[in-house]
């Protein structure tokens, strides 16, 4: 099966099962980007699904044809705006882990409406993740980093957990830039509460 996802219809709902082929549990990687998180955690996990959403063909090409090579058969990469795809295209309680790094931080206080992360959102989360599912999020700006928090926890929906990804946890493309120029990362782990 290769591993760009193209639905047959944009107006309903797909369970893991259809996206995969198999399985009931994935985890999704909102913005991901050229893929190397996505691809680095499939290629370590087998076991475990990795879907890709990503608004720019140019890089959801470049994800399908590594994966491809790669031989990954547990990738799969949409092109679509990661609101809409939780909010429209997946069934509820499908998602184990919701991977949210290094996503533009729209500095300017004009500019914040644009964030993913806002006070609506975090229902629509809340609804797409499993029961005890997870949300994580990684960036190398702070005030991004405070305001997600602030917003994720707001309606009790979620729990901020204490949590420093280690090696198991894989590098992205924009990480490793950011590092290299010697910037520091803000990490935070949410649990759906019940
Ligand atoms: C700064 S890059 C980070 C990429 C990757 N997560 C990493 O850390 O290397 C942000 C990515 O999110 C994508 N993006 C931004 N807003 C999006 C949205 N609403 N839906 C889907 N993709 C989006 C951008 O096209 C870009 O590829």
């Amino acid at each position: 099966m290769p591993a760009a996802f193209i639905p047959p219809d944009y107006f309903r709902r797909y369970g893991v099962k259809e996206i995969f082929g198999e399985g009931k549990e994935c985890e999704v990687d909102l913005g991901c980007g050229d893929g190397g998180f996505l691809l680095t955690m499939a290629t370590r996990n087998p076991e475990t699904r990795y879907l890709g959403i990503e608004r720019l063909l140019g890089r959801i090409r470049k994800v399908c044809s590594r994966a491809d090579r790669l031989g990954l058969c547990n990738v799969r990469a949409l092109r679509i705006e990661s609101r809409y795809f939780l909010e429209w295209m997946i069934q509820p309680g499908s998602i184990r882990r919701l991977h949210y790094l290094f996503p533009d931080p729209w500095p300017k206080g004009k500019h914040h409406k644009h964030r993913l992360v806002q006070e609506e959102f975090i229902p629509v989360m809340h609804r797409a993740l499993t029961e005890e599912g997870e949300f994580l999020f990684r960036t190398d700006h702070e005030e991004y980093y405070e305001w997600v928090c602030e917003y994720t926890e707001r309606n009790g929906l979620f729990r901020k957990e204490e949590w420093e990804p280690g090696e198991e946890y894989a590098v992205t493309d924009f990480q490793r830039q950011w590092e290299a120029m010697g910037r520091p990362v803000f990490s935070a782990k949410f649990r759906r509460v019940s």
